[in-house]
């Protein structure tokens, strides 16, 4: 079969030429709002035989009926509730499909054998006036091989439909991206049966109560039956096995980074693509941006099936909104394969080791792998000025250390007090270890892998609240060439300044794990601290509670 191209800019005759398609019971790929149909006139049982036969549809997966206003609804329905006028005056033509009982001039090969038909108008000026000139409904669904990304393209529709139907008019991508939401109104209360292109909390303004159909949020029981008999099958789905991470964009992003392998797939939010250079990237949009999500979604499910990837991670928006819609396809397409980044528990990192062992490198690589690092001595500076316990505990102990008038720590007063005398130090030490790692691991809420830097990250007792404690190693020569270029002090000095130093054997016995720097460069560690770090971080997320 020729499938004929029909573009609106140029074709001039192209509303009669399609709708005589439509007429005369041919198969017709039709542009709207939400994405791709397959159209057929919906009353006529062979021509809808068609579009099973075109698309590899189960015949028990009802179509839905298109019309080009409301005032066919009662061609359409042998019962038109008020609602559904109701519906239409908000929200038609759009992304809404209804579900009302069916009039019996609608075949039951339409409906897949149901007493119910779905009817929406679709907001697309073009395609309204063609089902307009065919003057019958038309019955359409995606227009896409049964179980691939439905198409959002007519590039996509010739991809899946070409030889296999009459024609396809090319009205451009769509703007909405994915389909259309469906609800019930034979039920009480309406239940939400396909979350879509018109949010669910805009339902509610309308109706009040909207009950959520099952198969919207979970994979359903074998065996157990949908409202909607399309939301049973495997759909959307990549030819690549999908993970989909749900939760706040940093957590799942990390979690991502976490389990990448190379040659993987990553479908990320525009804000995390650097993160995962190196990968086979589709990008879903801003994170802040639902509509191009929605628009996007389904372009990026299908582009993985021109690359390699052997296994795709998905991030997921939440289900506010188009949100609902978006992660319900993204979950489809992963057969429901569902990890919830903000119910895995947090890892905490506690870094430390000796100056010039390149310990700035290793906290960058942690940065880079998503890792929420504090640098506990900054914070102890910040705490100083602005944490009212810490300073209460230090006068109490060592009186008026702080200036009446500017507030400041009088640093010499208290190190005439501390410095040379254990007993005092000790005294020091315990309020300064009493308050700070608390308020480090506040800082550090939320997000799923916490980096604690601290020289005495274990004579605090901050070591227990870390997950692993890693000693930052280097050789002593390589040490003092780093000292010696980043403060500019001689050989001697830097030498000096190492004697000063906890041994490296005090790490070994007492941290967790060691990273050992022992690459030529800066950024050559910073490399070999990524894969390290990468590699902790994937235990301690596997690791059972
Ligand atoms: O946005 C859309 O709705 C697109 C465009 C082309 O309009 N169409 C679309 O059709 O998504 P389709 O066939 O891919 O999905 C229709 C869904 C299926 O899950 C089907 O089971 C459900 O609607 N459906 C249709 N009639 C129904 C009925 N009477 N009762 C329950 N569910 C029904
Ligand atoms: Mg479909």
């Amino acid at each position: 079969m020729n499938t004929r191209i029909f573009h609106p800019e140029t074709d001039d005759n192209y509303i009669a030429e399609a709708a005589a398609i439509l007429r005369e019971g041919g198969l017709l790929g039709l542009p709207t709002e939400t994405v791709y149909g397959l159209g057929a006139n919906g009353l006529d049982e062979e021509a809808v035989r068609g579009i099973f036969l075109a698309k590899g549809r189960p015949q028990d997966n009802p179509l839905i009926l298109h019309i080009p206003d409301a005032s066919w609804l009662s061609r359409c329905c042998s019962q038109v509730p008020e609602e559904a006028y109701r519906l239409a005056e908000h929200f038609w033509p759009g992304p809404l499909t209804m579900i009302l009982p069916r009039h019996p001039s609608v075949p039951l090969r339409t409906t897949g054998g149901l007493e119910t038909v779905g009817v929406r108008c679709p907001d697309h000026p073009v395609t309204c006036a063609i089902i307009a000139a065919a003057g019958v409904p038309v019955a359409a669904p995606s227009g896409n091989l049964s179980g691939r990304p439905s198409p959002t393209s007519a590039a996509h529709m010739q991809e899946d439909m070409t030889g296999r139907i009459h024609g396809i008019v090319d009205g451009g991508p769509c703007r909405v991206g994915v389909e259309s939401t469906i609800i019930d109104l034979t039920v009480t209360p309406p239940r939400l049966l396909r979350p879509g292109g018109l949010p669910l909390e805009q339902l509610q303004e309308v109706l009040g109560e909207v009950a959520v159909d099952k198969a919207v949020t979970e994979k359903l029981a074998e065996g157990e039956k949908p409202r909607a008999p399309g939301m049973k099958y495997r759909h959307y789905a990549p030819k690549a096995p999908v993970t989909v991470v749900t939760g706040s964009a940093r957590r799942s992003a990390a979690y991502i980074l976490s389990c990448v392998e190379e040659g993987d797939g990553v479908l990320c939010f525009d804000e995390y693509r650097d993160l995962f250079r190196g990968h086979v990237i589709q990008s879903l949009g801003s994170e802040h941006d639902p509509l191009s999500q929605a628009q996007r979604v389904f372009d990026a499910l299908r582009a993985f099936d021109e690359t390699e990837a052997a296994t795709i991670y998905a991030q997921c928006p939440g289900s506010e909104g188009l949100g609902l819609a978006i992660g319900n396809r993204l979950k489809k397409a992963a057969g429901f394969h569902v990890v919830d980044a903000d119910a895995l528990p947090q890892v905490v990192l506690g870094l430390t080791g000796g100056t010039g062992a390149g310990k700035t490198s290793a906290l960058r690589a942690l940065e880079r792998l998503g890792g929420c690092v504090v640098d506990c001595d900054a914070l102890y500076h910040r705490m100083l000025q602005t944490d009212e316990a810490l300073r209460g505990d230090l006068v109490a102990a060592f009186g008026d250390i702080f200036d009446p008038v500017t507030g400041l720590l009088d640093r010499q007063k208290l190190g005439s007090m501390v410095f040379g005398n254990a007993r005092q130090l000790e005294k020091l030490d315990a309020i300064v270890f009493a308050h700070v790692p608390r308020r480090a691991l506040e800082e550090t809420e939320g997000q799923l892998i916490a980096g604690l830097d601290a020289i005495n990250l274990l004579q605090s007792g901050m070591g227990r609240l870390c997950g692993r404690t890693v000693g930052i190693l280097a050789p002593a020569e390589g040490r003092i060439r780093r000292i010696m270029t980043r403060d500019g002090i001689s050989e001697e000095y830097a030498r000096l300044r190492l004697q000063a130093q906890v041994p490296d054997d005090y790490y070994r016995q007492h941290c967790t794990d060691i990273l050992e720097n022992t690459a030529d460069t800066a950024a050559e560690f910073e490399q070999q601290a990524l894969e390290f770090f990468r590699q902790l971080i994937k235990e301690e997320l596997c690791r059972k509670p």
